[in-house]
């Protein structure tokens, strides 16, 4: 949607992955504190998103939505006042359907009251689910696939399922999500659902390779877990800041899957192009023991001959000057690299 939001991946936080219904308005004000205290806040990540259950199982004798008086007795509009104080943002849910999925009110037949709603508490951000649709085909509405017909009504689509705390679901979700990479741009996002790094499902290295394919594919970058309690480790992925870099590159668009050997296709490639020349690429070794995997220069879009200078994005430094032709990584099962290749050319453009 070109409303001058979302021109990169939004960022920030939503309380489904790791409080699902257990949500109130002390978790909400923490977690924005949290957002400031850990750094993150500077980092990009300034939506404090609230997901289902927020609101009152009925809504009220004029039809309006109530917060939860049990979880959230201050009201949305303070919630917002206090999150704005901070210089944050504050996100809610709502559903176009009868129920959101775990049963509160839905918006459907009530979209402009909620809306009223919702600006008059000076929301900045709604996500809309798509539970209890009562059969209304989303067709009346666009398509089937929201990546075809979301664009005009919405800065970001889901493109799949429910995310899980799994390898498996991670992974399997990457590959639904690549299909779509066209339809991403400045303004719209591809979403293949939201972070779980941090939420303990998963290794350090699984984690990592996580979020370096979320930022590589343009997903907005939610953070799913309890950051008032989290690891250095956790801490450490979320907060780094070249891999974000790549997320909310200018140019915006989506890398995508550009090579797999191995069994099932488990040693990866993928890339996709950033402003000034430059392309990043992660190897991804989704294989079950160790591996060395290469990118070759025809497969990420680099002409035959171009030197690039290839920096690693989790070690901090440039580990090769000049590559040409294709370059090589050793992985761990499950681990993955992340570089920035900058061709020498666009190299020497900078510094002149
Ligand atoms: C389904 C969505 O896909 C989830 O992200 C979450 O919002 C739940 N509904 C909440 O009920």
């Amino acid at each position: 949607l070109q409303n001058g939001l979302a021109r990169t991946p939004p960022m920030g936080w939503n309380s489904w992955n790791f409080f699902a219904c257990n949500i109130n308005e002390t978790v909400i004000k923490e977690t924005a504190d949290a957002l400031i205290s850990t750094g993150l806040a500077n980092l990009g990540y300034t939506y404090v998103n609230i997901d289902d259950c927020w609101s009152k199982v009925t809504r009220d004798a004029k039809g309006q939505m109530v917060p939860d008086p049990k979880t959230f007795n201050s009201g949305i509009k303070a919630l917002a006042d206090y999150v704005h104080s901070k210089g944050l943002k504050l996100g809610i849910y709502s559903d176009a359907g009868k129920f959101t999925c775990q049963v509160r009110p839905g918006s459907i037949f009530h979209e402009k009251e909620d809306a009223m709603s919702f600006a008059s508490w000076d929301v900045d951000y709604l996500k809309y689910d798509n539970c209890f649709n009562l059969g209304i085909e989303p067709k009346k509405r666009g398509v089937d696939d929201p990546a075809l017909w979301a664009g005009k009504v919405g800065n970001s689509w889901r493109t799949t399922e429910d995310i899980n705390d799994t390898w498996v679901s991670m992974t399997n979700i990457a590959d639904l999500n690549d299909k779509w990479a066209a339809y991403a741009g400045p303004g719209g996002w591809n979403d293949p659902d939201m972070l779980e790094v941090g939420n303990g499902g998963m290794t350090y290295k699984e984690y990592r390779s996580h979020f370096s394919i979320w930022a590589l594919i343009k997903a907005p970058l939610l953070i799913g877990c309890d950051i008032r309690n989290m690891t250095a480790e956790t801490k450490e992925i979320l907060s780094n800041q070249e891999v974000i870099a790549v997320n909310q590159d200018p140019l915006g668009v989506q890398g995508r899957k550009v090579h797999s050997n191995g069994t099932d296709g488990c040693q990866q490639v993928w890339a996709g192009p950033l402003s000034g020349n430059s392309l990043s690429v992660v190897l991804w070794n989704r294989c079950m023991q160790a591996a060395t995997i290469t990118a070759e220069w025809n497969v990420i879009g680099l002409e035959a001959g171009t030197s690039v200078s290839v920096r690693d994005l989790w070690q901090h430094e440039v580990v090769l000057n000049n590559a040409v032709a294709s370059f090589s990584a050793q992985l761990d099962a499950h681990d993955c690299r992340m570089y920035v290749f900058t061709p020498q050319a666009a190299l020497m453009g900078n510094v002149m």
